[in-house]
């Protein structure tokens, strides 16, 4: 079997910082070149091989794939929901353009397989809000969901027109304790976590019954790495698979967290995320994930902040 190089573009954020780390296990540390636009994240400083690359930089990105002998990307730069409505050009440009070069690349260079992130965000509020199915009503109305929808009608036209094997997940919102979010609407279910532990209260810039499909990271990565593994004629769609684990509000995230500390408190100041969140579905069906690839999710509501408080006390406590 030919042994794979891989290039994690975007390597530092929320996604790319896990996903590097459990990609070098998989592969070999020295396989795994991790790449971002800053300097490296904490977690990823010596350990492994690690360049400044930006996503946009199409030159740049080429004469690495040349270099290193990459025969995989992992493309995860990307402008998220929030920061994405706040500049819609900027967003647009970059989640779309290095999207295109990458593919072009993955053409040129015949690289084995391509990886790109999805989202919920491709849905809006024409669509079926429980239990959204794979294939459904989808008129994204933010930018961001824009791009992820126009993206993945690209990385299908890539595969059908030149045999480009790019797989890809709609993740829900991600929850993790090693790296932090950026910019989403979800990452308020990230934050509670930390505040909780700070500061016994927190306040949600989400109303109290705003329910929106949700994943531990831990399952995340996992599943990333089991639909990149799986055989290509288990693909049997090449727009990104819907991908679930748990739903939940503000309130009831509240109610898991004082399950640990009792005396924890939330009140809510919605803020211009309400609105994006109110486009997006509530619950997701990813029965295709599940019976195409065998997707399954291991972590719910109470396992996930159960591990999440752990993690981040034991954190913090390194930290003082
Ligand atoms: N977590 C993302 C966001 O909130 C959704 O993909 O933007």
């Amino acid at each position: 079997m030919k042994q794979e190089k891989i290039l994690i573009v975007g390597a530092g954020g929320q996604i790319g910082v896990e996903l590097t780390l459990a990609l070098r296990k998989v592969y070999g540390t020295d396989n795994v070149i991790a790449t971002d636009i800053k300097e490296a994240h904490p977690l990823l400083k010596d350990s492994g091989p690690y360049a400044i690359l930006n996503a946009m930089d199409a030159a740049a990105t080429h004469a690495l794939v040349k270099k290193e002998g990459i025969t995989q990307i992992y493309l995860l730069a990307a402008l998220l929901s929030a920061t994405g409505e706040k500049n819609p050009h900027k967003a647009w440009e970059i989640n779309m353009q290095s999207l295109i070069s990458t593919l072009d690349l993955g053409v040129q260079e015949k690289l084995t397989k391509i990886y790109w992130p999805s989202s919920i965000a491709v849905f809006g509020p024409t669509t079926p809000t429980s239990n959204t199915p794979q294939q459904t009503v989808v008129e994204p109305r933010t930018v961001y969901g824009i791009s992820k929808y126009a993206g993945e009608l690209w990385c299908q036209y890539y595969n059908q027109r030149w045999g480009l094997d790019v797989r890809s997940l709609r993740y829900p919102g991600l929850i993790s304790w090693k790296s932090e979010p950026g910019g989403g609407t979800t990452d308020y279910a990230v934050e509670i976590y930390h505040e909780a532990l700070k500061h016994k209260k927190y306040t949600s810039f989400l109303s109290e019954n705003t329910y929106l499909p949700m994943m531990y990271m831990d399952d995340a990565i996992r599943g990333t790495i089991e639909l990149m593994e799986a055989p290509a004629e288990q693909m049997k769609t090449r727009m990104a698979y819907n991908l679930s684990a748990m739903s939940f509000s503000p309130k009831e995230i509240a109610a898991a967290i004082q399950k640990h500390i009792p005396d924890f408190t939330i009140d809510y100041a919605p803020d211009f995320r309400q609105a994006i969140a109110d486009g997006w579905p509530k619950s997701i069906d990813d029965s295709a994930a599940r019976a195409d690839w065998g997707w399954k999710n291991e972590f719910d509501l109470d396992s996930m902040s159960a591990d999440m408080l752990k993690h981040l006390k034991e954190k913090m406590l390194q930290t003082v």
